[in-house]
C-alpha cells in the first residue's frame, strides 16, 4: 500500500503489519488466551450510539484540555508501550517528539528500550511515567529518582499485571528481544535482559523473575511517601478499586485492561469506565484505553466520563510504517477524525462532550 494510502488507524495497522517480523507484530498486536477482551475493547465502542445535536450553530472546535493542570491539544494521550525500539530505531525518542510536536502527553513505559533521561531529553513536550514495581525496591527507588530528575510531572502505577497475562502468540514464538535491545531502565540494576527461553516467552519469565506479584495498596502509600511527584493508578476496572484509590491520595484513574493483555473477558474498559467515573464522583480525573481507534471513540469515551484516552497500539502502528513521522500522522488522524466527530455531534468544545450525547434527551 503506498504511504499517502494510508487514511486511518487501522490502514496504519495493515501498513505495519506488512513491515513487521511476526514475533514482534504478535507482542504487539496480541492479547491473552483467547483475545475475547482484546475483541471487546473494540466492539464496544461499536455498540454505543451517538444521539447528535443540531442546529448547534457550530463554531471552529477547540480539542485543547487540561490533565492533572498541564494544557494538552486534545484529549488523546500516548499509553505506555513496552519496546518501542523493536518497531523503529529511533524508538521511544520518535514517539516522544512526535508526541512533543503533537502537544500531548506520552506516559513512558518502565520496560522502554531507552533510558528516562535520553526520552526526555529528546523533547519538550510533557512526560509521564508508568511504573512497574519490583521485587528489587531499592533499584525501583533508584528508578523513581531518575524519573524525578527528568521533567517527568507524573507516575503512572500500573497494578493490573502483577503476573503477565498469558499471551499464547507469544509463547508459540518464544519471544525475546531482537540482540541489542534491553529493558534499557533496569540494564544499570542487572535487570534489563529479555532472553529467549527453552518455552514460552521470555518475557513471562522476565515478569515472573523481577516484578513484584505481591503488591498491595500500602504499596500506593509506600509510592505516596518516597515521591512529590502526582501517582496516578493504571489498570482499574472496578468502583469499589478506584473508590479506594482515590481515598489514598490518588491523583488519577486510567480504566484499562492492559490492550485485552492480562485477565481474558475482563470487561471492555469502555463498559467499564461509567462505573468508575460514578464512584470517583470528580474527585480525580479518570483516563480510558484500550481499542480506541477512531475520533468517534474519543467522543464516546469523553461522554462516558473520561477526561482524556490513551492510545496504545495505533502509536505503534505508526512508529512502525515511519517513525517519528509516522507516529504524527496516526496522532493527526486522530486529531481530524475527533475534529469533524465533534462537529457532527453539534460540540465545538470537549466540554460540550457530555453523556448527552449518549441518550435522545
Ligand atoms: C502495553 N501496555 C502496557 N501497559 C503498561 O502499563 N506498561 C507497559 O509496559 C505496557 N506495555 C505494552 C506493550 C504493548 C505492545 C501493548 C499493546 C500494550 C498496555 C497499554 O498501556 C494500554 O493499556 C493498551 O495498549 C491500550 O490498548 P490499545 O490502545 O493498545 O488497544
Ligand atoms: C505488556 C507488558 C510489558 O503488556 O506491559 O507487554
Amino acid at each position: 500500500m503506498t504511504e499517502g494510502a494510508l487514511v486511518n488507524v487501522s490502514d496504519f495497522e495493515r501498513e505495519a503489519a506488512r513491515r513487521l517480523p511476526k514475533d514482534v507484530l504478535d507482542y504487539y498486536s496480541g492479547g491473552a488466551l483467547d483475545e475475547v477482551t482484546l475483541r471487546e475493547n473494540r466492539a464496544a465502542y461499536d455498540r454505543i450510539p451517538l444521539y447528535y445535536r443540531v442546529l448547534a450553530s457550530l463554531r471552529e472546535r477547540s480539542l485543547a484540555t487540561t490533565v492533572l493542570g498541564e494544557r494538552v491539544s486534545m484529549p488523546v494521550l500516548v499509553a505506555p508501550t513496552a519496546f518501542h525500539r523493536m518497531a523503529h530505531e529511533d524508538g521511544e525518542l520518535a514517539t516522544a517528539r512526535a508526541a512533543a510536536s503533537a502537544g500531548i502527553t506520552m506516559i513512558v513505559s518502565t520496560l522502554s528500550n531507552t533510558d528516562i533521561e535520553d526520552i526526555a531529553a529528546a523533547s519538550k513536550g510533557p512526560l509521564w511515567f508508568q511504573l512497574y514495581i519490583y521485587k528489587d525496591r531499592a533499584a525501583t527507588r533508584d528508578l523513581i529518582r531518575r524519573v524525578e530528575a527528568t521533567r517527568c510531572s507524573a507516575i503512572v502505577l500500573t497494578v493490573d499485571a502483577p503476573l503477565l497475562g498469558p499471551r499464547e502468540r507469544d509463547a508459540r514464538n518464544r519471544f525475546a528481544l531482537p540482540e541489542g535491545l534491553s529493558v534499557k531502565n533496569l540494564l544499570g540494576a542487572g535487570q534489563g535482559t529479555v532472553s529467549k527461553e527453552l518455552f514460552g516467552s521470555g518475557l513471562a519469565k522476565y515478569v515472573g523473575t523481577f516484578v513484584d506479584p505481591a503488591i498491595s495498596w500500602k504499596d500506593l502509600e509506600w509510592l505516596r511517601s518516597i515521591t512529590k511527584l502526582p501517582v496516578l493508578i493504571k489498570g482499574i476496572v472496578r468502583a469499589d478499586d478506584a473508590r479506594r484509590a482515590v481515598e489514598l491520595g490518588a491523583r488519577g484513574i486510567v480504566v484499562s485492561n492492559h490492550g485485552g493483555r492480562q485477565l481474558d473477558t475482563s470487561p471492555a474498559t469502555i463498559d467499564a469506565l461509567p462505573y468508575v467515573a460514578d464512584a470517583v464522583g470528580g474527585r480525580t480525573e479518570v483516563y480510558v484505553d484500550g481499542g480506541i481507534r477512531r475520533g468517534i471513540d474519543v467522543v464516546k469515551a469523553l461522554a462516558r466520563g473520561a477526561r482524556a484516552v490513551m492510545v496504545g497500539r495505533p502509536i505503534l502502528w505508526g512508529l512502525a510504517v515511519d517513525g517519528e513521522e509516522g507516529v504524527a500522522r496516526v496522532l493527526e488522524i486522530f486529531r481530524a477524525e475527533l475534529d469533524l466527530a465533534m462537529g457532527l455531534c453539534g460540540a465545538s468544545t470537549v466540554a460540550e462532550v457530555d453523556g448527552s450525547l449518549l441518550r435522545p434527551e
